[in-house]
């Protein structure tokens, strides 16, 4: 890897300039409409935009738009946000995944109430020392929100400017190269729109397959569109195969009804959301009903019901069996009618059991 003060001269394939205003005339005519960006003229609000971001890291945007819709709904400003109850965001949030990103959310709204009179700090490094908010979002926030000329690239931007640079390096450690290639093409006047403009570029006509360089801002001085090699970039180095774990979890009914929910504990995977009780979720061979009773909430007829209940986690797959019993006496707990388990936080792989439970009950 080069030394840092060689990054800061990586060539860029035209004037960075040109390239800007090329990028900017092509965002003028067809960025995006999304329900956090500014209309043309609006001032940036950063609280959407800190919102925005925060839901996106790792999400798409499709998915992304409705929770964004309902938050700004319920919790127009960062204030209010900072006064709702952690489980009431946590509930909102079911869904959209990675949730501790909902639990750093809470911190943050409570910082920037509490300790920046409600407004968000404009540059990258006070911006960093908020709850949740690393490089990038920093980056962004500080761009978007405060027109500052920060260098703002995600998985998209990275795939952007690896194909601008043709650089056969495999990612990440063509990271530091990219990232100051991009440095050089932040215009000084609009920082925000050219972060935007890199994003819907890669969304939409740089995309990981079948990029659609005819139609590309960029399609003259792209390197790997000169090389025929658009498609074949960025290199990655091949990623571990996930394992995959198993487990049982218990549907345990109270004779109104209503199922057992427990909250998951702080910290770790889905930290603080609720979920059915299960059985330890380990590699190797689905265990048997007989060999994980003992985790089951309390003594009963338990039986399996049928299928399987497959969820993938960043680091692992997870395929769960269900098990199902009437409890006459059911033990203390949060008891849920199924009805109303959408209001708790529920993460995506829970209603899935429950919509597994549901179906295989109803059959039989
Ligand atoms: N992905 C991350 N941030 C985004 C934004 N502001 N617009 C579109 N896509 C994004």
């Amino acid at each position: 890897m080069p030394a840092p003060a060689d990054l800061a001269n990586t060539p860029v394939p035209a004037d960075a300039g040109l390239l800007s205003r090329l990028l900017l005339a092509w965002y003028d005519r067809h960025a995006r409409r999304l329900a956090w960006r500014a209309r043309p003229g609006e001032a940036a609000d950063p609280y959407r935009v800190w919102l925005s971001e925060i839901m996106l890291q790792q999400t798409t945007v499709a998915a992304v738009d409705a929770y964004f819709r309902d938050f700004v709904v319920r919790w127009p400003r960062v204030e209010d946000l900072a006064a709702a109850r952690l489980d009431d965001v946590l509930t909102a949030w079911a869904g959209l995944g990675y949730y501790a990103r909902a639990r750093n959310l809470h911190r943050c709204a409570i910082a920037v109430a509490g300790d920046h009179g409600g407004r968000f700090p404009e540059d990258e490094a006070a911006l960093k020392r908020l709850p949740g908010i690393g490089d990038y979002t920093a980056a962004a926030i500080a761009a978007i929100a405060f027109g500052r000329p920060a260098a703002v690239m995600d998985g998209n931007v990275e795939r952007v400017m690896a194909r601008l640079l043709a650089d056969p390096t495999p990612l990440p450690a063509a990271k530091p190269r990219l990232k100051a290639a991009l440095r050089r093409l932040v215009p000084p006047s609009r920082p925000g729109d050219f972060a935007q403009a890199m994003m819907d570029l890669g969304a939409v006509i740089c995309t990981p397959r079948k990029p659609r360089c005819v139609l590309c801002p960029w399609q003259q001085p792209c390197r790997a569109r000169a090389g025929g090699m658009a498609e074949a970039l960025p290199t990655k180095v091949e990623k571990a195969e996930r394992p995959t774990r198993r487990g049982v979890a218990f549907w345990a009914m109270a004779p109104t009804g209503a199922v057992l929910l427990r909250r998951r504990p702080e910290r770790g995977l889905l930290g603080g959301m609720m979920e059915f009780p299960s059985s330890p979720w380990r590699t190797g061979g689905m265990p048997d009903l007989g060999e994980v009773l003992d985790h089951a909430p309390a003594v009963g007829q338990w039986r399996l019901l049928g299928g399987r209940v497959r969820h993938t986690f960043t680091h692992f797959h997870l395929e769960l069996t269900v098990a199902a019993a009437c409890l006459p006496a059911p033990p203390e707990g949060i008891w849920v009618l199924p009805e109303a388990l959408g209001d708790h936080a529920l993460p995506t792989l829970m209603r899935k059991v429950a919509g597994h439970a549901i179906a295989q009950l109803s059959r039989s």
